[in-house]
């Protein structure tokens, strides 16, 4: 029940919620599951410089921009290099409502514009079947487009900003050697504590880095700041939205377990494979829930709840059964009683609806569900855009 407080409480207000179960809930899954985030100030100063600035890109419809965004002043200090596409006529007075999602191959990845730079990082991934890895050459320009609809996104009015997620973490199990976790370390430390953050929390501190950018740009309505991802990312998106309440909507595609589907069904993907498969992304204290879901002191209805009363979309495909697309569908309804709390439209749907390429339930609980296979396609950003018209373009 997420309307109980861990000591029985029954939460009957928006007060009760937000002072007491909330930071509860929160509390719960930084030291059960993606570990805290160090939000103790830093020593180190983050410097954006802008590398690169095209305004006539996308044949002339757009400005690109490219930004690094660098944690220290050492030489060798982590950097995420920050790509964003601004509607062109964005400006001071007219600022772009806009998305933010991190992405898997490097940003040249995710249009064919000739202008973005290829990324110098080594590109390493673990796929849960052995690890990939490669450097990122001219080949892979453009070979996601279609995963990003970089021209739909800005011709419907909307900023798109990306990064590569291993610029934050590289996405394999190094014993967070490197990536930006050892920044963070105290004298002498040289892992995250058992309840420390993994490789999600640190895309998650990311996704908040590049609003801190996004916020110093004049032609973004950064009150207006969707954060989407697909798959892991789709985690972190949530866990992203969950920390942070400047994004003003949250969308979760295909995220499944460890995301937006929950735990305790034991469908498709359990939380004995994340751990076994993907070591790096939860906290340690998370392994212990290996087969023994019904420990978790929280669910991922919850995670989905800690977003409210901001939208949230959760979108699911019906082949993405490891995802298990109908816990997706629960938890989405199991957030409702926090969302109706806060005053809001919740979920608009009582069941779990039939699979169709246009599903779209716009309440403030959005939910998709649509044919197909894991992946975010066209359809999907039609909706995600949709959505993002009900919901940030009413809101003053
Ligand atoms: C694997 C993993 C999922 C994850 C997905 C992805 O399938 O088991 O939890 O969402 O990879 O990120 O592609």
């Amino acid at each position: 029940d997420p309307l109980r407080t861990v000591e029985g409480r029954e939460v009957t207000t928006p007060e009760l919620w937000s002072k007491t179960r909330r930071p509860e809930l929160l509390r719960l899954f930084e030291s059960h599951v993606y570990g805290k985030t160090p939000v103790a100030a830093h020593e180190f100063p983050i410097i954006h410089r802008v590398v690169s600035e095209d305004s006539e890109a996308l044949g002339g419809k757009a400005v690109r921009r490219e930004i690094s965004i660098i944690f220290g002043e050492k030489p060798d200090a982590p950097r995420m290099e920050l790509l964003v596409f601004l509607p062109k006529g964005a400006s001071k007075d007219s600022p772009a409502p806009a998305f933010l999602g991190l992405n898997f191959e490097g940003n040249h990845s995710v249009s064919h514009d000739p202008g973005v730079r290829i990324p110098t990082a080594w590109m390493r991934r673990d796929q849960g079947r052995g690890v990939v890895d490669h450097k990122a050459t001219e080949e892979g320009r453009g070979q996601v487009a279609d995963r990003w609809c970089v021209e739909r996104v800005v011709e419907r009015g909307y900023a798109l900003a990306t990064a590569y997620y291993g610029d934050l973490d590289p996405d394999f199990d190094d014993g967070y050697q490197n990536g930006v976790h050892p920044l963070f370390y105290r004298d002498g430390q040289t892992k995250p504590d058992p309840d420390q953050w993994g490789a999600i929390g640190a895309w998650a501190w990311g996704l908040s880095r590049a609003l801190d950018y996004l916020e110093s740009a004049p032609e973004v309505d950064a009150a207006k700041v969707a954060v989407m991802g697909h798959s892991r990312l789709g985690k972190t998106a949530l866990w992203a939205g969950a920390q942070d309440p400047r994004f003003a909507l949250v969308i979760s595609n295909n995220s499944g377990e460890g995301g937006a589907s929950l735990s305790r069904r034991n469908y498709g993907e359990d939380v004995a494979h994340l751990n076994r498969s993907f070591p790096h992304w939860f906290c340690d204290a998370y392994r212990q829930y290996s087969g023994h879901e019904d420990q978790l002191p929280v669910d991922q209805h919850e995670l989905i709840a800690l977003i409210a009363p901001r939208p949230v979309l959760v979108s699911s495909a019906e082949e993405d059964r490891w995802a298990d697309p109908k816990g997706e569908f629960l938890a989405a309804q199991a957030a409702d009683p926090v969302y109706r709390l806060l005053g809001t439209d919740g979920l608009l749907l009582q069941e779990w609806p039939a699979p169709a390429e246009d599903s779209l339930s716009k309440g403030t609980i959005g939910y998709r569900y649509r044919p197909g296979k894991h992946d975010v396609l066209p359809s999907d950003w039609e909706a995600f855009l949709d959505f993002a018209d009900v919901h940030l373009k009413k809101k003053k």
